[in-house]
């Protein structure tokens, strides 16, 4: 087979910070790869298996990382929170020391960043996130080998985030601090990430050169490459809905706000999107809108994430031990 090798990579992937600067480039190197040529890499995961836990719903990870793994000739199962609840039969280091008998990878949606690192901690094999009320690495991973995708070199972009602080913003600044560029991050003052978050992404970003700005100023959009929104509330947190929207009605994406943006600014979402809430319909159906390449874009972007996991026979070079952690 004629086709770049990726690098190895055999550890949890819980947040972006999990990953180098080097490592998510070559990711975008291999996503662009296989999205050219998915009959290449056909038979690269046979025999392989994926376990997916999700305790919450999903269309989008649901279905790219499943038909996505499998399009590399490995084998899915999906565990719903149903029937194979996390922690509710027997403790969370006993299903994950079952599961890793079995699969050579787990992706879990949960809505505990905690639990996700106990599941890891005792698993054998790697562990992806899915998805926590923390972070959502794939979606960020995807939305900025999207931005390359339309030619805006990733350590000069800049991104304005305009709503909730919440797991795809944390990841994205994650990202962006790894790789360089700017984040803007146009949020109520208590709606701002964690101090923790921005403490993470700060050390990176001393070294990428990368700038990450909090402010509840809604001209800071002016200028962006890409203005990002999500939903006022994330899976878990419905009780707080009527605060939310309260403190966020004020930061709904529509034209004015793109207009102050610039005619060169694109539109994303992670999606599910409320149109009328967060983003108006008129926004989310502009030609500036590249929420479906975003989309698209998770299933290549998680499978090159898996090859780089399960083929270390294609890497071409060795970085780092099994489960090692990467220093900040
Ligand atoms: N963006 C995203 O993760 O979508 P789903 O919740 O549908 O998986
Ligand atoms: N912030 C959203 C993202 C959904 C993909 C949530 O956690 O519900």
């Amino acid at each position: 087979m004629n086709t770049p090798a990726p690098m190895l990579l055999t550890r949890d992937v819980l947040q972006v910070v999990d990953l180098s600067t080097t490592e998510i480039l070559e990711l975008f190197s291999l996503a662009s790869s296989l999205k050219g040529n998915y009959a290449a890499y056909a038979s690269t995961l046979a025999q392989r298996s994926l376990a997916m836990l999700f305790e919450k719903p999903s269309l989008r990870t649901r279905v790219s990382l499943e038909l996505g793994f499998q399009k590399l000739g490995g084998g899915v199962t999906f565990l719903d929170h149903q029937h194979s609840p996390i922690g509710a039969r027997e403790p969370v280091e006993d299903y994950a020391r079952n599961l890793s008998r079995w699969v050579d990878v787990v992706a879990i949606r949960c809505q505990s960043h905690d639990l996700l690192r106990r599941f890891a901690a005792a698993s054998t094999v790697p562990v992806i996130n899915a998805l926590s009320d923390l972070h959502h690495p794939c979606q960020a991973l995807a939305d900025l080998f999207t931005l390359q995708e339309c030619g805006i070199p990733v350590d000069q972009l800049h991104l304005a985030w305009v709503g909730d602080g919440n797991n795809v913003c944390h990841s994205l600044i994650e990202t962006i601090a790894t790789i360089g560029g700017r984040m803007t991050v146009i949020t109520p003052p208590t709606c701002q990430p964690p101090a923790e978050i921005l403490r993470v992404a700060n050390a990176r970003a001393c070294r990428s050169g990368a700038r990450i700005l909090c402010t509840d100023d809604l001209s800071a959009v002016a200028g962006a490459d890409a203005v990002y929104t999500d939903v006022w509330v994330s899976m878990g947190e419905e009780s707080r809905a009527a605060e939310k929207t309260a403190l966020l009605t004020p930061y709904r994406v529509d034209l004015a706000l793109m207009k102050r943006a610039g005619s060169q600014a694109r539109f994303m979402h992670c999606l599910p999107a409320k149109r009328g809430e967060e983003v108006t319909a008129e926004v989310i159906d502009s030609p500036s809108s590249i929420i479906f390449d975003q989309a698209e874009n998770r299933m290549h972007i998680q499978n090159a994430l898996m090859l780089a996991l399960l083929r270390p026979d294609l890497a071409r070079r060795s970085r780092t031990p099994a489960h090692a952690s990467i220093s900040l």
